[in-house]
């Protein structure tokens, strides 16, 4: 069968937050894209990922008009609690965090509400695409090449972004001679499950214990999202439903009365923990955003709102490039969006070493962690750092 080629204007690679709202936010300028996917629609709108949303994640789907069903379905949280020693202590973004606030809306929401406004304008999604490889990316004429529908394709570009989060294959395009990958893995995993019960808090508990970290969230009124420190390699079969509610029972004990709703266990899965940055998120005419160029541990809520802010300076580049004809901002991609990251690089890393129980830590290493928790929880000033990272600093 011949080969089928199409031109556009910017070539993006994987349909998650990064490459979804890129395409959006591109065709609000007026400028052309294609996305190419490897799964399909069914399935990236049904796994279960991030589910907190900074403030400035939620100005920029208000403002780019996808914010509809959030602002209904949303839950907004002007605080979290912190939980250790079997007391729980709030940290108040109203009053720490100049009246921003974070919002509970799960990742695969947004998905379908980015693909639902890509389609209806008219926009080029292809699911289920496979071979996909990139070529002549440092020229003015970088290809795309996949299979799609049992045919052989060609994408010509101007541009091609690289979303196609941490397995992808856009960041290897970029040579190992030019690129500097930096990376920590942690001996930690987070068994996550989907629990059929109404939320346990009005807003989300961390909580620190000598037997792990415990994290309770909510998906809806009827859905509860809980976390569960346990080993990165171990398998869900080792945790029955019976050790998980025992294991989150004890972690987040209280002498407070609160207790944890349960409810039927509809899903369990364990994901491994890594900060991860590739620098610079460039190379020639390609561009990588979100997870295809960083990771971060999950405990601060981070990486679905770095990938969209990610794509936001990466969209305003290209807009200066089609408007203006000037490619400074392109040329500067990567130096700008990178501030942000090592800001939630560091703020990831430092969430989690105060909260997660390290089997290597000694006794007096154990004392300095139970010190920064009654530090953040009793000090205004550390407070307020931790409010103003979590609630999410400015965006571009
Ligand atoms: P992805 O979502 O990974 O999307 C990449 C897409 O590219 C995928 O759909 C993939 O199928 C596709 N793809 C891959 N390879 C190819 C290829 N070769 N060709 C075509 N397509 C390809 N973040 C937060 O902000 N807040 C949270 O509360 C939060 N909680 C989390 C909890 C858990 C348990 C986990 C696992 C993650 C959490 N995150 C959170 C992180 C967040 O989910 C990711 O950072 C986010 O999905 C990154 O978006 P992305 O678009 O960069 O990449
Ligand atoms: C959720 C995930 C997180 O990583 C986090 O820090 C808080 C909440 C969630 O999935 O609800």
């Amino acid at each position: 069968m011949s080969e089928s080629v199409t031109r556009t204007q910017v070539g993006i690679i994987g349909a998650g937050p990064a490459g979804l709202m890129l395409s959006h936010l591109l065709h609000l300028h007026g400028i052309e894209s294609v996305v190419l996917e490897s799964r399909s629609r069914r399935e990236i709108e049904a796994t279960i990922r991030a589910g907190v949303l900074e403030q400035g994640t939620v100005d920029l789907l208000n403002e780019t008009g996808v914010g509809e069903r959030m602002k209904r379905e949303g839950f907004v949280h002007h605080g979290i609690y912190l939980r250790f020693g079997g007391r729980t202590h709030r940290i108040c973004f109203s009053d720490l965090a100049d009246g921003r606030c974070i919002t509970v809306y799960p990742q695969h929401e947004v998905i379908k509400d980015l693909v639902s406004a890509r389609l209806a304008a008219g926009g080029d999604l292809r699911f289920e695409v496979s071979d996909v490889s990139l070529h002549d990316i440092t020229s003015e004429a970088p290809r795309i090449r996949f299979q799609h529908a049992g045919r052989a394709c060609e994408l010509r570009c101007d541009y091609v972004a690289g979303c196609d989060g941490f397995h992808g294959v856009s960041r290897p395009a970029i040579p190992s001679t030019t690129r500097k990958d930096y990376s920590h893995t942690y001996p930690l995993g987070w068994l996550g499950i989907l629990v059929e019960a109404p939320p346990s808090t009005d807003e989300l508990i961390y909580a620190y214990h000598a037997r792990g970290f415990a994290l309770v969230s909510m998906r809806s009124t009827t859905l509860q999202r809980l976390y569960l420190q346990c080993h990165p390699d171990e398998h869900v079969d080792a945790w029955s439903d019976d050790r998980i509610w025992s294991e989150l029972h004890t972690r987040l004990e209280n002498t407070e009365g609160w207790r944890l709703k349960e409810g039927k266990i509809i899903q369990k899965n364990i994901v491994a923990m890594r900060s991860f940055v590739a620098e610079p998120m460039q190379h020639g005419r390609l561009f990588l955003a979100g997870d295809a160029a960083h990771i971060v541990p999950p405990t601060g809520a981070k990486g679905m709102n770095l990938a969209l802010a990610d794509v936001r300076v990466l969209s305003q580049a290209l807009d200066e490039f089609y408007r203006h004809a000037r490619s400074d901002r392109l040329a500067n991609y990567s130096a700008t969006a990178l501030k942000r990251v090592w800001r939630a690089e560091h703020f990831s890393s430092w969430m989690t070493s105060m909260l997660h129980h390290f089997a290597d830590r000694d006794e007096f290493q154990q004392h300095l962690q139970v010190s920064q928790l009654e530090y953040v929880t009793s000090s205004t000033a550390a407070a307020k750092s931790l409010a103003e990272n979590y609630v999410g600093v400015p965006m571009g």
